[in-house]
């Protein structure tokens, strides 16, 4: 029974370097929707570094063999497989030309060549290539590749490949063609191609050597009046790459272009990137505040692989953490430094909270799950499963700590060296740490285990003060991640851990440590743990101080420490590190709201604890704090991350538990609620600046409060208003999600008809935006369930809305992914028909595209965390799914949840 075998397991050790090369591709596309025929002619010889191989295997699936031949005559000595070609009787240099047929319009994967919207667009990484031609289809194969496209003139006006226009002209019989060079050599998941009915905004720019560069912004003719913000987030990356780290484009002309069908975010390839509609499409009718940051900060992403992932590229996927860690702190850091600049630390932390964020709320999760991996993983079955949480924000938070540890000059130097040594090669992920190393002349060998152990790291922390010695000692203990993630021969961490003192008066310390002739002019010390456990002593401790542990959360770890609710309460009004004002608030949260889950889960009485609301209080009432910090720090952690955090996960206590909290802030703070919404109206033009999005998000978080009030007609008056006058979707749909959880909230079906009406506006407003119905389909998904209407009957029923369609990935994710992922209490009905739907729709999905089906697969992955009701009734479901799917992708997924 070939299908029901588990799937090859691919390890690190085995790799070797290939047996052949190919220095040269020529591509030649026929396209064709039903059918296009590709003709692919490499340049190849034999890799001197390596013994000589009998055969040659290329990698092909789901392709049409139609010839090929050797130095331009038939060749016989070739074996078609499903797997691709072997081939043999080959020279030491020659010239393969191989002709085949891919079908485009059949491939629902969105990987190879595919159509959408009745375009051709391509996706490569990581292994897409080999669905489009016979390939050597592996990073470390680097080509110069030259790509001719022919197509119907009027159906596919505009042929677009990697690098600079070479030529274009018309042919006989209503054709034309276009032919494109890349002139730097790359791998083939950097190949794009992109051919249809598409417009483009251009813009030129001048680089800081001065050499002239076209940018362009392709995307369909109705949605050119959305492109200004991705331009301009370009232009500002563009800039951005040259003065922090010196980097200039390197080719004459810079396309994104924008796709609605689309397994992720979006796409590096050389000098074509390709993007989710998602993180281009934006003006102020129809993207919210987040939207346009994520416009930024992707476009600033993708942009930033050009040197960190095409011009130095990873040897193999398990380096895949090389060009995705170091990109997404690079896209970090910039959109901090837009923001906020490079001195203006308040603004830079709004960012650098809501990345720590995600990575506690998404990474930690995976980290104790049965995904976890190191950020170089030592094996996969799929290497699409293997595009996760850790790779990319682990990864990033391991690139920052090289920065923490030799400041920003520090880094830069690395940075200068790792381009200087590797060019135009595929390297590792040693090779960076090398860089960093040699560059800073540190021994670096101990920060390799960031790269090899899973797990997070908790780094226990006791205080000892003496008076008489005015001495304050601090001691860090460090240990490995939970025992499912860790294996049992973790060792000891480079762990830098920035620490600073606090006085009575909210003052920082001078810090000084013991054999230290004076005091550091810095308040925050980064101390650098690398035992076990390792003491530090302050001197000149006059009064017993707070410690403000981890300041800018300077490494990716659990801290414990035994703070008491008044000193985080301290910590939340005066830590100088605005971090951790808002860590100490999250600290009193989280603990506040897992006694009362822990309550809520055994039917005790709920009570809440006075200082919490008090501390609370301050910070709403704090003017001097932008309104972006206070809307951060007020938000309450997520039902997600505390289930995750207790005994047995219950997603259900934990809904009552942070409502329990969510109504009694309203009740008590009614009045600052009301006037915080009326101080934070942004009157005038919308403006997307960050000033203004924390504003309006401060004045939504203030609604949304109000309407937790058992009087909600005060909320209902101002969200109809909000709604009808609003000029942006930042507060249509706030307002609009205020409306649904008034009429959600309400026993007596008050605001009701308020919430239909609004919804039934809504989508006829938006009818002909995509974008803007995924919103549609995620707002109801996510709403709180309302009594004796669960939200499943309406999310089933909007399945069968007509403008629900599985094979479309965002809207996919906009209404079952926001069902199962982002709405705990309702996917985890105890009846078990969340996990029913699930299993369904996970079933569906890996008939037509493997990678999203694996994404949602992963959904139920902390099973064994749950409740005992819970877990089997998400077994169950699980063994279902194991028994009836085919893909690799997602029985890895559902393999490793049950093994
Ligand atoms: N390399 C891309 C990025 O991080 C992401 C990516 C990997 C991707 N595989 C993909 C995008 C498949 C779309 C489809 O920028
Ligand atoms: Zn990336």
């Amino acid at each position: 029974m070939a299908e029901s075998t588990s799937p090859t397991v691919i390890h690190r050790a085995d790799y070797t370097p290939p047996a052949f090369l190919i220095d040269t591709v020529a591509l030649d596309f026929d396209l064709a929707a039903e059918r296009t025929t590709v003709k692919s002619t490499l340049r190849m010889r034999r890799n001197p570094e390596v013994a000589p191989a009998a055969q040659l295997e290329l990698a092909g699936e789901q392709l049409e063999f139609v010839s090929a031949a050797l130095n331009g005559k038939p060749h016989h000595a070739v074996q078609v497989h499903e797997h691709g070609l072997t081939l043999g009787e080959l020279p030491g240099t020659f010239e393969l030309t191989l002709t085949g047929h891919c079908h485009p319009a059949q491939n629902t994967t969105l990987s190879g060549l595919y159509v959408s919207s009745g375009n051709f667009f391509t996706q490569c990484e990581a292994e897409g290539f080999r669905r489009i031609t016979w390939f050597l289809d592996r990073p470390d194969v680097m080509s110069i590749y030259t790509v001719t496209l022919r197509a119907d003139k009027t159906a596919y006006p505009v042929l677009l490949s990697n690098g600079n226009l070479l030529e274009a002209g018309d042919l006989p019989d209503g054709r034309h063609f276009a032919r494109w060079e890349d002139p730097f050599r790359k791998p083939s998941y950097l190949f794009a191609l992109v051919a249809g009915k598409l417009v483009a905004l251009e813009e030129r720019v001048r680089s800081r050597s001065g050499a002239e560069k076209l940018l362009q912004v392709w995307v369909e003719p109705h949605d050119l009046d959305k492109t200004r913000h991705a331009m301009d987030s370009l232009i500002h990356a563009i800039q951005w790459d040259e003065t922090r780290y010196g980097l200039e484009l390197d080719l004459e002309r810079f396309m994104i272009v924008a796709v609605s069908d689309f397994n992720m975010g979006a796409m590096e390839n050389k000098g074509l990137n390709i993007f989710n509609t998602k993180y281009v499409l934006a003006n102020p009718e129809t993207a919210t505040d987040t939207d346009f940051a994520n416009i930024e900060a992707v476009v600033g992403h993708e942009y930033f692989h050009n040197w960190t992932g095409n011009r130095v590229t990873c040897r193999d996927w398990f380096q895949l953490s090389l060009k995705e860690g170091l990109t997404v702190f690079r896209d970090q850091e910039f959109s901090a430094d837009m923001a906020g600049g490079e001195h203006n630390p308040a603004a830079r932390a709004t960012k650098r909270i809501e990345d720590v964020r995600v990575l506690r709320q998404m990474q930690f999760a995976e980290d104790a799950g049965p995904m976890a991996h190191p950020v170089r993983p030592e094996s996969y079955a799929e290497i699409n499963n293997f595009y996760t949480m850790t790779v990319y924000e682990k990864g990033a938070e391991v690139v920052r700590m090289y920065q923490t540890l030799f400041g920003r000059a520090g880094f830069r130097r690395g940075m200068d060296l790792y381009f200087q040594r590797h060019d135009g090669q595929a390297v590792s992920c040693d090779d960076f740490r090398q860089a960093m190393a040699d560059a800073n002349q540190r021994d670096l060998t101990q920060f390799e285990r960031w790269y090899s152990q899973s797990g997070t790291p908790r780094v226990n922390v006791s205080t000892h003060y003496d008076a008489a010695q005015q001495r304050y000692s601090v001691t860090l203990a460090q240990r490995p991640g939970r025992p499912l993630a860790a294996p049992a021969a973790a060792e000891p961490l480079l762990i830098p851990f920035a620490l600073g003192l606090i006085d009575a008066n909210g003052a920082d310390l001078p810090l000084r440590l013991s054999g230290e002739p004076h005091a550091a002019a810095d308040t925050t010390r980064v101390l650098e743990l690398t035992e076990t456990e390792q003491t530090f002593v302050f001197e000149g401790i006059t009064a017993l101080p707070r410690p403000s542990l981890l300041r800018n959360f300077s490494a990716p770890v659990i801290v414990a420490y035994d703070y008491s609710a008044d000193d985080l309460a301290f910590l939340l009004a005066h830590d100088s590190d605005p971090f951790n004002r808002w860590e100490a608030g999250q600290r009193l949260a989280t603990r506040a709201l897992l006694t009362l889950a822990e309550a809520a889960a055994c039917g005790a009485p709920l009570h809440l604890d006075e200082r919490f609301t008090a501390a609370f209080t301050q910070v709403l009432n704090d003017t001097s704090l932008s309104p972006a910090f206070r809307e951060l720090a007020l938000m309450l952690p997520s039902e997600t991350y505390l289930a995750e955090q207790m005994t047995e996960s219950n997603p259900a206590a934990v809904h009552q538990a942070r409502q329990f909290v969510r109504r009694h802030l309203a009740q008590a703070l009614q009045h600052e609620w009301g006037a915080t919404y009326e101080l934070n109206r942004t009157p005038g033009a919308y403006r997307a600046t960050p000033e203004a999005a924390g504003q309006r998000a401060l004045k939504n978080l203030a609604l949304s409060y109000l309407a937790e009030l058992d009087d909600p007609a005060e909320a209902l008056r101002l969200a109809q208003a909000q709604y009808a006058a609003a000029d942006n979707m930042t507060d249509r749909a706030a307002a609009l999600a205020t409306l649904i959880s008034i009429a959600a909230s309400s026993s007596n079906g008050n605001g009701n008809s308020e919430a239909s009406a609004a919804l039934d506006d809504f989508y006829r407003r938006f009818e002909n935006e995509p974008l803007v119905i995924d919103k549609w389909f995620a707002l109801q998904a996510t709403q709180r369930g309302r009594a004796g209407r669960p939200v499943l009957e309406i999310v089933r029923t909007l399945m069968s809305h007509p403008a629900f369609n599985l094979k479309n990935p965002n809207r996919a994710r906009s209404l079952i992914f926001s069902f199962c992922a982002a709405n705990p209490a309702q996917f985890h009905a105890e009846d078990g028909s969340g996990y029913a739907f699930w299993a369904e729709q996970v079933i569906a999905l890996d008939a037509l595209n493997p990678q999203v089906a694996a994404r949602l697969a992963r959904s139920l992955e902390l099973w064994r965390r749950f409740t005992p009701v819970l877990r089997d009734g998400m077994r169950a479901a699980l063994e279902q799914v194991a028994t009836q799917v085919r893909s690799r992708d997602v029985k890895e997924i559902v393999e490793k949840a049950l093994s």
